[in-house]
């Protein structure tokens, strides 16, 4: 298994580019399974879940070609097969989102559970509530899921929480259903605006896409189309926190500022500088970092995927933050390995945090728990003084396009070793 090596200390300096976002490409690449016709993505980051994704497609029966390397062509017209199984499920929850779609289009489905994961439950009763209510009979066994319907139909669906994976299914299986399904309470992520943009070119009618209400008109049939997905602004959000915790000057290109206000907010309270140019953000890290408390929220609130990366900053601080969880339930993983490099961080319940700062962290053999508890680890050893050597790192290969090469193009002594 790889491991980085880090050497911290060094302040990261000059222009780090964004990669397409893994978070829009997994629910883009299940509606391609709505097409009567092959659909075209590009600006598509080479991750471990991309290709997850790609084996699940293929495994039902499509047909996948990469055109360039940041560009695939996708074809489910060929689809027979309406399982994804459990040895693919589980290592990707995101790949539960094809059920929507191939119920609404062939009637069928029958998906693994993706069960439990590191950061908490995660469950999908949202998800089948909705497809319930469009008209769908669920059926639970042997660890599957089975969703069928001869024709869905329109519905209202009201989201207790507005989960991001619940909204994106329902309006797959919306689009290519009859009648008008509304998804009251629908989450407002950027992802779920550039998954409307992608049916929309389609021909779907979807109304609402970032707002709290989302009207879709079913149609009854989708054509092949071509997209492009929008930058991450996790990985935008990271690097700039890897610019503020350094005490660095970055340019980070193709940054989706609009969709980051609420970092660029908190890392402005911290004392960092930021200043938005045309198409990127430069942030330069402040002498000394203040601390500040932070809740994430649903967006636009602050994000969960950015808590970790920005408690390992909070770790540096010039006093203490409360940092307050509330999309799930046990994401403090990655500070049992923070305290290992020297944080102050006291874990008050499974919802909050308390991070006292300290003056430095040193470096430590540590473990990436999952995906962003690895980018905090990250954060914290290009910070620290000495060598760390972080293991399991293909947590963070699932959601970071080249990390190493990225920052060592600014400066970090990063390796990637066996
Ligand atoms: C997506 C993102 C993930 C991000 C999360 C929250 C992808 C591939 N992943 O995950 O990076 O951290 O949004 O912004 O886009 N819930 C239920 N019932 C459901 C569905 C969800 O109770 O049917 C709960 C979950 O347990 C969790 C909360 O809702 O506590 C948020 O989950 P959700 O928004 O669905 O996250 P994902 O779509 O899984």
């Amino acid at each position: 298994m790889d491991r980085f090596l880090i050497r911290g200390g060094n302040p990261l300096k000059g222009k780090i580019r964004v990669s397409g976002a893994k978070n829009a490409v997994l629910p883009l690449f299940a509606a391609t399974l709505l097409a009567d016709g092959p659909c075209t993505i590009s600006n598509v980051p080479r991750l471990r879940d991309v290709t997850t994704m790609v084996r699940v497609l293929e495994t039902l029966g499509a047909k996948a070609e990469w055109l360039e390397p940041d560009t695939i062509r996708i074809d489910g017209t060929g689809v027979t097969n309406l399982e994804a199984p459990y040895d693919l499920v589980k290592t990707m929850r995101a790949s539960f989102i094809v059920l929507g779609p191939l119920v609404a289009k062939h009637g069928y489905a029958r998906v693994a559970l993706p069960g439990g994961c590191a950061i908490g439950v995660r469950q999908v009763d949202l998800h089948l509530k909705g497809l319930q209510a469009m008209g769908a009979t669920i059926e639970m066994g042997e660890g599957y899921i089975a969703a069928r319907a001869s024709k869905l139909h329109g519905g209202l669906v009201y989201l207790d929480f507005p989960s991001v994976g619940a909204t994106e299914n329902l309006m797959l299986a919306a689009s290519l259903t009859q009648g008008v399904t509304v998804i009251e309470n629908a989450a407002m992520e950027p992802e779920i605006s550039d998954l409307a943009r992608l049916l929309i070119s389609m021909g779907a009618r979807v109304k609402g896409a970032g707002s709290k209400v989302i009207e879709v008109h079913g149609v009854e049939k989708l054509q092949g189309a071509q997209h492009r997905v929008i930058p991450d602004r996790i990985e935008a959000g990271t690097f700039m926190i890897a610019a503020a915790i350094t005490g660095g000057h970055l340019t980070v290109e193709e940054a989706p500022i609009d969709m980051l206000e609420s970092l660029t907010a908190k890392l402005l309270e911290t004392g960092a500088s930021i200043y938005i140019g045309d198409g990127s953000v430069e942030v330069t890290g402040p002498r000394t970092i203040r601390a500040v408390n932070l809740t994430t929220q649903p967006h636009p609130g602050y994000p969960t995927d950015l808590q970790a990366p920005f408690m390992a900053y909070l770790a540096l601080a010039k006093g203490t933050s409360l940092v307050t969880e509330t999309i799930f339930e046990n994401r403090f993983m990655h500070v049992a390995e923070l305290r290992r490099m020297g944080a102050d961080i006291q874990v008050q319940s499974a919802r909050g945090a308390l991070v006292n700062g300290t003056t430095h962290l040193s470096g430590a053999p540590v473990m990436a728990s999952d995906l962003r508890a690895g980018a905090a680890l990250v954060l914290a050893a290009l910070a620290a003084q000495g060598e760390s050597d972080i293991s399991r790192i293909y947590h963070i290969d699932r959601g970071y396009e080249r990390i190493d090469s990225k920052l060592r193009g600014v400066g970090a002594d990063i390796e990637r070793v066996q």
